[in-house]
């Protein structure tokens, strides 16, 4: 054997050693304390939504670190055109069964629409409701000064709360349009003092959704807690997707920041059309496959 084989094996099998280290394969199961371990030795988190038993068994199945029942249920689940109808619920509905088929991942449900704005007591109830219907392990508002002191009630009890800045889908009417946020100094400013505000009064992480990169970058470095982007770039200690959006489910949704992994439009279309074929032509079921 070569000098040079015996030192390329040798970097494979540190490499090796140095993965099956890492925090993320260490773990039974995630808790918010990973996360924040994660985030010192420089491991990035992923994190991807789900809303049902059989996706989240598998996506839970692949190691992913956080699982997000996210309100964007009311567009992918119920073909609403934002998500503000869908209902408190609803979304107890969700997680319940995606809590029933998680092992590993970190459970993470939003809040949604209309349960927390309100008042600090309403997050409270609506976020209690959500712990105790289903198990899960933490919930997500979007907002950040206007939010401090629910998220700070909602802690009080216990409960761990994930932030979400830059573009929050629940004020969509207020921005008028899904484009880029704090492109501009002022909100850019605005959104580095509310994620610090989110900081210091406890959340255990926040989402930075479409912002610019350098932006995120900033925001990442000056906080301890882990900083999860969707459209926010890499300089950030996570990422979340929609799954319905990288697994190619629906094609009309198309952002930049979107890597599609599959193209599962096509395979179950196919597939569908494969078996309405079968039916018609008498080929299913065959022999083997009645009694
Ligand atoms: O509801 C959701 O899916 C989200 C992600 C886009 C972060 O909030």
């Amino acid at each position: 054997m070569s000098c040079d084989t015996v030192q390329f094996s040798n970097f494979v099998i540190l490499i090796k050693t140095l993965y099956n280290m890492s925090i993320h394969k260490s773990v039974k199961r995630v808790t918010t304390h990973v996360l924040h371990e994660m985030k010192l030795k420089g491991e990035k988190i992923a994190m991807l939504t789900a809303y049902d038993y059989s996706m989240a068994k598998i996506v839970d199945a692949a190691e992913i670190d956080v699982i997000l029942v996210g309100d964007s249920a009311s567009n992918v689940m119920a073909g609403y055109e934002t998500t503000l109808p869908i209902t408190l619920d609803n979304m107890i509905y969700h997680a319940a069964s995606v809590v029933r088929a998680v092992k590993r991942a970190l459970v993470v449900v939003d809040l949604p629409f209309g349960t927390y704005q309100g008042n600090s007591k309403e997050a409270l109830a609506s976020s209690i409701r959500i712990m105790k219907e289903t198990g899960a392990h933490a919930v997500k508002l979007e907002g950040g000064r206007e939010v401090v002191e629910s998220v700070e009630r909602i802690l009080s009890a216990g409960i761990p709360v994930m932030g979400h800045l830059g573009l929050t889908p629940q004020s969509i009417h207020k921005f008028g349009t899904y484009v880029v946020r704090a492109r501009e100094i002022e909100e850019a400013n605005r959104l580095l003092s509310d994620a610090s505000l989110l900081e210091k009064t406890g959340c255990f992480a926040i989402v930075l959704e479409k912002i610019p990169a350098s932006l995120a970058e900033e925001v990442t470095k000056s906080l301890k807690i882990p900083l999860i982007g969707i459209g926010a770039g890499s300089k950030v200690d996570g990422q979340v997707l929609v799954l319905h959006d990288m697994l190619g489910l629906n094609q009309e949704f198309s952002p930049r920041f979107l890597r599609r992994y599959h193209n599962l439009h096509s395979e179950i279309k196919g597939a569908v059309q494969a078996y309405i074929a079968d039916v018609r032509s008498q080929d299913f079921p065959n022999e083997k496959e009645q009694y």
